[in-house]
């Protein structure tokens, strides 16, 4: 495990660092040229996603161009349920294209062998370990439980996951054992993850604000605070980042029932919360993926608001969600300079 020379690391470990550690969600993906050229090499992103020299491949790539304090894995959150037995494939223009949950689907599912699958994962993570230099932060990360239950229920990506949603009031206890399942598989994916060479791991709610508050507390801060406490009950050093996108004003809950380590933002957090947060936590986040695509005065304003309100404390800088494929690499240039001199906060 890294120590001190991780700036990313120093603030997960409770250290405020200025200017802050930075990295962009799915940093590895479309918006780069060499990643498209890359994933043309395989037929399907499942076989890209099982090849281990294309997963240590795409997740140098965007290293390889910026100066950035973490690397993140390259895979998905659906190749654990897929190494546990789920049919699923990935369509061109639509993404994932799950067969929908059922009782019966949810009996051929099965944690033993899972891992087993998944070798050029743990592989890559280890090789990954020791090409980054000291100062990159390597991290491995999940799907939560109810952002994958909102695809199995869907079959496709949905704008409001009416069928998950509806699930959980008509078939709660199908939905329940779906969850469980996927929060066990969870602690030991994680685990394993950290035990290869993972430094610090992130958990992606990314449906996590469509909830009530009855389904929030069940579906989303229960199933990840039994992930975190198992986790750390395997390995007590376990750095955990949680990412429930979409519930600002749920987050305070979310970090303190959950107990994660650091918490991500999307875009839509105000400084107000943001800063509440950082009292007891590292916060990581949050610049709208859109301003990062427009440039400019967008682009340096974000920044310099984020740095003001969030550079005094323990703080990540990150988008608030992933980078958007038409994002021109020249502004991904400007976003790093940006923050490495720190906006135009005064210091
Ligand atoms: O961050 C990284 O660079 C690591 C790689 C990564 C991918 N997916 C690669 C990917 C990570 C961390 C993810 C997480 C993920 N996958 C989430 C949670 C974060 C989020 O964005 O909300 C979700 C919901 C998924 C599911 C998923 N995978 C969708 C909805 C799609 C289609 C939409 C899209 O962005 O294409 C994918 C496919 C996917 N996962 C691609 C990549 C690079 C694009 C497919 C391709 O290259 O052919």
């Amino acid at each position: 495990m890294l120590e001190l020379s991780s700036k990313m690391l120093r603030v997960l470990d409770g250290e405020a660092v200025f200017p802050p550690p930075l990295w962009i969600m799915r940093q590895a993906g479309r918006y780069l040229p060499e990643y498209i050229e890359l994933r043309s090499r395989q037929k399907n992103f499942l076989s890209f996603c099982s090849h281990e020299e294309s997963i240590i491949e795409a997740t140098l790539q965007p290293l390889r161009r910026f100066e950035l304090d973490a690397a993140i894995l390259f895979s998905d959150i659906f190749i654990l349920p897929h190494a546990m037995g789920y049919p699923l494939t990935f369509e061109e223009r639509i993404g994932p294209v799950l067969r929908p949950l059922t009782s019966g689907l949810l009996k051929t599912l099965s944690l033993s062998g899972a891992l087993e699958r998944l070798p050029h994962i743990f592989q890559a993570l280890k090789r990954l370990r020791q090409m980054l230099p000291e100062t990159v932060a390597l991290l491995g990360f999940c799907g939560a439980p109810w952002s994958l239950a909102c695809y199995a229920f869907s079959g496709r990506p949905s704008a409001d996951q009416a069928v998950a949603r509806q699930a959980s009031y008509t078939t709660p206890s199908l939905l329940q054992d779906f969850v469980t399942l996927m929060t066990e598989a969870s602690v030991f994916y994680l685990h394993a993850q950290l035990e290869a060479g993972a430094d610090a791991v992130q958990i992606f709610d990314t449906w996590a604000g469509i909830l009530d508050e009855e389904g929030f507390a069940r579906w989303c801060l229960t199933p990840t605070k039994e992930i975190v406490t198992q986790l750390r009950h395997k390995n007590p050093r376990a750095r955990i980042i949680g990412f429930p996108k979409g519930c600002a004003h749920r987050l305070r809950t979310y970090l303190e029932v959950t107990g994660v380590d650091a918490i991500g933002m999307d875009w839509t957090v105000s400084a107000e919360i943001g800063k509440d947060l950082q009292k007891t936590a590292a916060i990581q986040g949050n610049l709208d993926p859109l301003r990062l695509v427009s440039g400019g005065k967008a682009l340096r304003e974000g920044v310099t608001r984020i740095l003001e309100s969030f550079g005094k404390g323990r703080f990540i800088f990150n988008l608030g969600h992933g980078i958007r494929p038409e994002t021109p690499l020249a502004h991904v240039q400007d976003l790093l300079q940006l923050v490495r001199e720190g906006g135009s906060f005064p210091r």
